[in-house]
């Protein structure tokens, strides 16, 4: 019999999150449903799909929709993202995602999982390096400053 670890049972659960979520996503002009599970650093799994809208412009993807549900419940820390898409093979978030997420947790992990076997493990340090951040616009301020 397997006996799972503590951290293999959790990526599963996020992963199950993430899959789970992509069914209540709004795409009916791309038919593409994203999920997207964050693991806050508090322990809790927030998950988001992507809302798109018929003002093309205004869509948002999975990812981000995980983070600001994240913040509007008072988690900034965050432990990892997995990422599910419709697709073979596994595809990874958006640049604009990626922006988003530096903004809270510049090094996460990211686990991309899809229809297929293929998973894509990677990290946000991987994905933008040179990032963009709090501390470009101030050098003294950390990337996660949980007071502002
Ligand atoms: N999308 C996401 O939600 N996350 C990604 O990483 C890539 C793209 C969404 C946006 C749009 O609703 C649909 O997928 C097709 O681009």
């Amino acid at each position: 019999m397997d006996v799972l670890s503590d951290s293999e049972e959790l990526l599963y659960e996020l992963i199950a999150s993430a899959r789970c979520v992509a069914d209540s996503a709004w795409c009916p002009y791309s038919r593409f449903a994203v999920g997207a599970a964050l693991l806050t650093a508090s322990g809790r799994i927030v998950a988001g799909c992507n809302v798109e809208n018929a003002s093309s412009g205004l869509t948002i993807c999975a990812e981000r929709n995980a983070v600001f549900q994240a913040v509007a419940a008072g988690e900034r820390s965050f432990r990892q993202l997995v990422v599910y898409t419709p697709t073979p093979e596994p595809t990874s978030p958006c640049g604009a995602c990626r922006q988003v997420l530096a903004e809270f947790a510049p090094t996460l992990p990211i686990l991309c999982v899809c229809d297929g076997p293929s998973r894509l493990e990677t990290s946000l340090s991987e994905l933008l390096p040179h990032a963009f951040g709090p501390e470009s616009i101030n050098p003294a301020a950390s990337s996660v400053d949980s007071e502002t």
